[in-house]
């Protein structure tokens, strides 16, 4: 037996200490964060999960102990006993939770020893991201990570509370399960069993929590990985966690509601935050037409203006045509920004590139007027209804895109957040959250020549929409809600169809025929044709929900231990090889020898 600790008993963690103990004999146990020497006198910072306590190790009080601190380097185990007194005159430091004392130390035990480590293991040393991710034990030692593990635990507390007061109850389901049509590949297991079968791990437990409302359990929730083999983004993992959730007899509204209750919550207990509910709506038409994206970042205005009939008839082509043969102009009027340099506004045609723009067209307002590439190409006219329309001041940057109304919205829609960014107005302690409602609930993928469900194939569409699905199902709006903070979609769900006739008409609407809508989701049609109730949910991203609590540039500094940008687990080295027998027990020949 490892009896190390012996008669030792921790009697506080480190990071409690303060002079409310003076003069209390102790016992703490943790990692040593450093040790400075002072020639006779030796000070170790004792680290643990709640803080960094001083220990002074005098020669004259305890010989043995002091000897044995001389051995101690970064990261040993020390378990240490003693009494906390105040530090001396002068040596108080504010900066630490626990500055005004140190424990003057009768005994120590060294638990164990230590190699020395990678990197330093304090706030302060910039370690390169794979060094970090393969010692993430150590990484985790971290006081910044552990705050963020720590600030998780209490979300999921207080998930678990405010849902189970409302009634909701955790149900577990499967994770060796069938595909789920969310959106993105699915990671495949094959079946040892059943050779030549494969199950999918969940996108989502969407149709299980469906199935369990036809099961009458009413209002269910769950926090719960999914799996989605998609390319990966700072604020994406191909294993995620999401706050799941499924009601019945609800409308949106309903859910809604319920649901900010769930965010108010977690942001009063985590940051001391008072949300002012209800949260803002917007459609997605008017998202689209103000913000160009369905995330938009409302901490900021600086909103797109349409501008394509003022500019149909000028003698700019670039504009005018895009005019004419139906597209759309946007511009967005950068308050006080004329001073930026010429490679400010290549940096910015750059960017709007990255999202299909031909150019970004831009005006300088100068005390003489427009300075600008194209100012020539507008009469007096047109100069004055434009500076009209876009409130334009001297000292303002007038930046402009002509394309196609997709590309139009998502290049100046990003270009608005990218500014938002650079010019300091998207600060980290505001949160502005707004729903976006109305979703168009289909949209046409033009290489695979059919439509495809914008949020999924389960959602309901509008009732004063049903009849377009026969006559115009491009132009059916969708019962779906999408939560944004920040620019940051961090939820979203719907009212499902709960009729088997409307849902057979949906998966005929994508392109599903009939035996494959059977082979895929048999069971949740033959669900649905036993009394099914009406009933909608949402799923929150609580990764990227963490990442803006916690104030993470990251998804990855929110999630104990993640995977890279390239899928891989840089700890376990995750995926791996594995034996030919295994292959041969699962019938699986590779097609090519891995490399
Ligand atoms: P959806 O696909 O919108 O909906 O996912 C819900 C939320 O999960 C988060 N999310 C992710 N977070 C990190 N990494 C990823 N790869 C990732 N993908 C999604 C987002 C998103 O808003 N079954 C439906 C929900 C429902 O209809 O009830 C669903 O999964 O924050
Ligand atoms: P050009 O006449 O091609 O030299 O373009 C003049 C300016 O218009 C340049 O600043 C281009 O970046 C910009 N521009 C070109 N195409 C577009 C477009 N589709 N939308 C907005 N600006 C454009």
């Amino acid at each position: 037996m490892n009896d190390k600790l012996g008669n030792w008993k921790r009697t506080h963690r480190c990071g409690e200490l303060a002079a409310q103990q003076i003069g209390e004999e102790v016992c703490v146990m943790g990692w040593v964060q450093r040790r400075r020497d002072h020639g006779g006198l030796i000070f170790i910072d004792l680290r643990d999960r709640d803080g960094i306590i001083q220990l002074a190790l005098d020669p004259d009080r305890d010989p043995a102990a002091h000897s044995k601190a001389e051995q101690v380097r970064n990261e040993f185990v020390l378990a240490a006993r003693g009494k906390v007194s105040p530090r001396p005159e002068g040596t108080v430091n504010p900066k630490m939770k626990t500055g005004e004392v140190e424990i003057e130390i009768s005994e120590l035990l060294i638990l164990n020893r230590s190699e020395t480590p990678p990197f330093m293991i304090d706030e302060y040393s910039d370690v390169a991201e794979n060094i970090r991710l393969k010692y993430r034990y150590l990484d985790l030692r971290r006081p910044a990570l552990q705050n963020n593990l720590l600030m998780r635990h209490q979300v999921a507390k207080t998930v678990r509370n405010y849902l189970d007061g409302q009634g909701f109850i955790e149900v577990e389901t499967p994770v060796l399960t069938k595909s789920t049509p969310e959106g993105a590949r699915d990671y495949l297991v094959p079946s040892r069993v059943n050779p030549g079968n494969f199950f999918a791990l969940p996108q989502s437990p969407q149709l299980f929590k469906q199935l369990l409302m036809v099961s009458g359990y009413d209002r269910y929730f769950q926090i719960v990985k999914c799996f989605r083999d998609e390319d990966l983004r700072a604020d994406r993992q191909p294993e995620f966690t999401q706050i799941d959730c499924e009601m019945s007899f609800v409308n949106r509204d309903d859910v809604m509601t319920i649901m900010e209750g769930m965010v108010a919550s977690i942001f009063e207990a985590t940051l001391g935050v008072e949300l002012s509910l209800p949260m803002a709506r917007l459609s997605y038409a008017e998202a689209m037409d103000r913000y160009g994206v369905d995330n938009p970042d409302l901490r900021f205005d600086l909103e797109l203006v349409t501008i394509t009939e003022l500019v149909a008839n000028s003698e700019f082509k670039v504009f005018a045509s895009v005019a004419k043969d139906g597209g759309l102009v946007k511009a967005l009027n950068a308050k006080g920004c004329a001073g930026f340099s010429r490679k400010e506004l290549d940096d910015l045609t750059e960017f709007v590139k990255i999202y299909g723009a031909k150019g970004l067209a831009w005006v300088k307002v100068t005390e003489e007027g427009w300075q600008s590439p194209i100012a020539k190409f507008f009469s007096a006219a047109e100069l004055d209804s434009l500076n009209a329309k876009l409130n334009a001041e001297v000292g303002d940057l007038l930046l402009f895109v002509a394309d196609k109304s997709s590309i139009t919205n998502e290049a100046l829609g990003r270009l608005r957040g990218h500014l938002g960014q650079k010019l300091g107005l998207a600060k980290k302690d505001v949160y502005k959250f707004v729903w976006i409602t109305d979703f168009p609930l289909l949209e046409w993928d033009g290489e695979e020549r059919r439509h495809v469900a914008v949020h999924h194939p389960f959602t309901a569409p509008l009732e004063e929409d049903i009849e377009l699905l026969d006559s115009e199902p491009g132009k059916a709006r969708a019962q779906a809600y999408d939560l944004v903070l920040n620019g940051s979609e961090v939820g979203g769900g719907s009212i499902r169809i709960h009729d088997q006739a409307v849902q057979s008409r949906m998966f005929e609407l994508l392109g599903i025929d009939e035996a494959e809508a059977r082979e895929k989701f048999g069971f949740l049609l033959d669900a649905l044709s036993f009394g099914a109730p009406p009933h909608g949910g949402i799923a929150f991203g609580l990764d990227r929900l963490m990442m803006i609590l916690a104030g993470a540039d990251s998804i990855r500094d929110v999630i104990a231990f993640p995977k890279t940008q390239k899928a891989t687990c840089l700890l376990s080295e995750a995926p791996n090889e594995v034996s030919e027998k295994q292959l041969q027990e699962l019938a699986i020949r590779l097609r090519k020898a891995p490399k």
